[in-house]
């Protein structure tokens, strides 16, 4: 198959969700229409759940199963499809922040219950920075849940994106019928049923026909019908081009756990859903019907054995072929590496693989080599961009509580920076070291894997921190003398730009306004 074929029948994605809309039921679902898995159940809930706070068996155990179900390869319909996990627990939001550059477009779940909720608006946030493509799947329509006109509303209001339905629900809940699907003019009846794997559709071209009353009952196909009216007046037609730009989302309506609605998602998804997409680097925008290999890192997961220290990296192929034992151009350390022991996540399996197209996420064992947001080339020096750390939100100073182990301590923290497990600030003044993570619950598993993994003992102190906001200035001397005044807020970032340790959203408002010349970055990648 040609290198324009490979692309072509790939679609690499994301499912990102509130905690407990359904994303891992919807996963397993999608997975059964793949063959991947057998029967439901079989995969893990990659989640740890609020009560499991401190339970180191838990963390451990997460640690595993995240490897496992990273990323799920399996095929549909020829077309091959890599999805994504995004842990759903918000402790570790920056990691999902860091899988979403990774994927060409997203699947939203939101519970018809809940609506929108918060975790929903963060990821978002992040889809829109980068003109993600989006589908919304409605899930829970079993339940007695808000009305859809409504939940539609929410979506376009809480998450700043036009929404267009292409299926629309039956009534709900007890009464729940089925849904009708706009674009295909077909009626899906509703069985609960969490084993079912195939939808009995019926055509229903005329939405006038009164056979719909026979189907759903005169009162449902009243509703659908003046529902429909509504939706055909109120909404413009679908356009896929606007879906593609990440500006309109089509919405679908279902069921996850009683396998209803996914398939229609499914068949949706792989024909509207974009291919491997062009991506942005440091000089150009690399096409990835180049010949030419490249690809960058978005993941690091540390190895569970604590003896050995190697680790996984997630590499995103972005263009060209890759092929296991040769040799690849490391832009950051400048230097050449051999590849040979790639790996393939297909479904839970893990096996070696030879070759990779664009879309595909390989593991890479390494040594200490790779991190985060590196790329790799045939020789051309380019970065991948779009790879940002965002502020965090809580911030603590990390204290050496044993002296004899201090450069332990270093390469330990060092090492789970290089992981993405949180973010290091050092301080221009007196070297105070700080860390800021995105949920408390880092601080645990960072003071435990540096006991255990690392033989270093810290303790964490609290620190009055709003926001780390990077500096930059169209002026140097103007920067320079802002440095100066704000010298004992000042910390440089893993990568040695200049951030400002602001301390409460009034201050910073306060110092933005005194300092109109000092741009303040949210994320660590910005244009000036
Ligand atoms: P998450 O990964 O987004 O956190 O959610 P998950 O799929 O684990 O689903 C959260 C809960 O919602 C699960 O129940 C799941 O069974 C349920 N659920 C998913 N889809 C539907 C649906 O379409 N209708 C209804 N009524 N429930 C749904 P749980 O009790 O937390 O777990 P379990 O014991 O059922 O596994």
């Amino acid at each position: 198959m040609s290198l324009e074929q490979e692309i072509e029948k790939r679609r690499t994605f994301g499912i990102i969700s509130h905690p407990d809309a359904g994303k891992t039921t919807l996963t397993e679902k999608l997975l059964l229409f793949g063959g991947a898995i057998q029967k439901a159940g079989a995969v893990k809930s990659s989640k740890i759940k609020d009560h499991a706070r401190s339970d180191w068996m838990e963390i451990e155990k997460q640690r595993g199963i995240s490897v496992a179900t990273s990323v799920m390869g399996f095929n549909y319909k020829d077309v091959k499809i890599n999805l994504l996990d995004t842990p759903g627990h918000q402790d570790f939001a920056e990691d999902t922040y860091r899988t979403l550059t990774a994927v060409d477009s997203v699947i939203l779940v939101i519970d018809c219950v809940k609506g929108v909720e918060i975790q929903t608006e963060k990821l978002m946030e992040v889809c829109r920075m980068r003109n993600t493509p989006v589908i919304c799947f409605i899930n829970k329509l079993d339940r007695e849940g808000r009305d859809p006109f409504e939940l539609l509303d929410e979506v376009e209001e809480k998450l700043n994106i036009k929404v267009r339905p292409l299926s629309w629900p039956i009534s709900m809940g007890k009464t729940f019928k089925g849904v009708y699907n706009l674009y295909e003019k077909s009626l899906t009846l509703f069985t609960p049923s969490k084993t079912k794997v195939e939808e009995d559709r019926i055509n229903v071209s005329d939405i006038q026909d009164p056979q719909l009353d026979s189907y759903v009952g005169e009162t449902n196909a009243r509703q659908l019908r003046a529902d429909v009216e509504l939706i055909e007046g109120v909404y413009p037609d679908f356009d896929p081009t606007e879906y593609l730009a990440g500006k309109v989302a089509p919405v679908f309506f279902g069921s996850a756990v009683n396998n209803f609605g996914v398939k229609e998602l499914l068949d949706t998804f792989i024909r509207i859903a974009p291919p491997p997409i062009p991506r942005e680097t440091t000089l150009r925008i690399v096409e990835p019907e180049e010949n030419k290999f490249s690809g960058f890192i978005f993941k690091i997961h540390a190895n569970m054995d604590p003896k050995h220290r190697n680790r996984i990296a997630f590499l995103r192929i972005c263009s060209g072929k890759f092929a296991r034992g040769s040799n690849y151009y490391h832009v950051r350390q400048e230097k050449s590496l051999r590849f040979s022991n790639a790996t393939a996540f297909m479904a839970q399996d893990r096996e070696t693989v030879d070759e990779a197209w664009p879309g595909d996420i390989v593991g890479i064992f390494d040594t200490g080599n790779l991190k985060i947001g590196d790329t790799l080339t045939e020789g051309e020096k380019i970065l991948y961009t779009g790879i940002p750390s965002f502020s965090p939100e809580i911030f603590k100073e990390v204290v050496n509580m044993d002296a004899m182990k201090t450069k332990q301590l270093e390469k330990g923290l060092l090492q789970l920076m290089e992981e993405g497990v949180a973010q290091l600030f050092t301080y221009e003044l007196g070297k105070k070291k700080v860390v800021g993570v995105v949920g408390a619950l880092q601080f645990e598993v960072i003071q435990f894997r540096l006991k255990n993994e690392y033989n270093a003992t810290a303790q964490f102190v609290p620190q009055n921190i709003y926001k780390a906001c990077w500096i930059s200035s169209h002026d140097p001397k103007k920067l320079a003398e802002f440095i100066d005044s704000k010298q004992r807020h000042i910390a440089r970032d893993k990568d040695d730009k200049l951030v400002f340790m602001a301390e409460s959203r009034a201050w910073l408002q306060m110092v933005q306004d005194n300092f109109p010349d000092i741009q303040f970055h949210f994320t660590s990648e910005f244009k000036d």
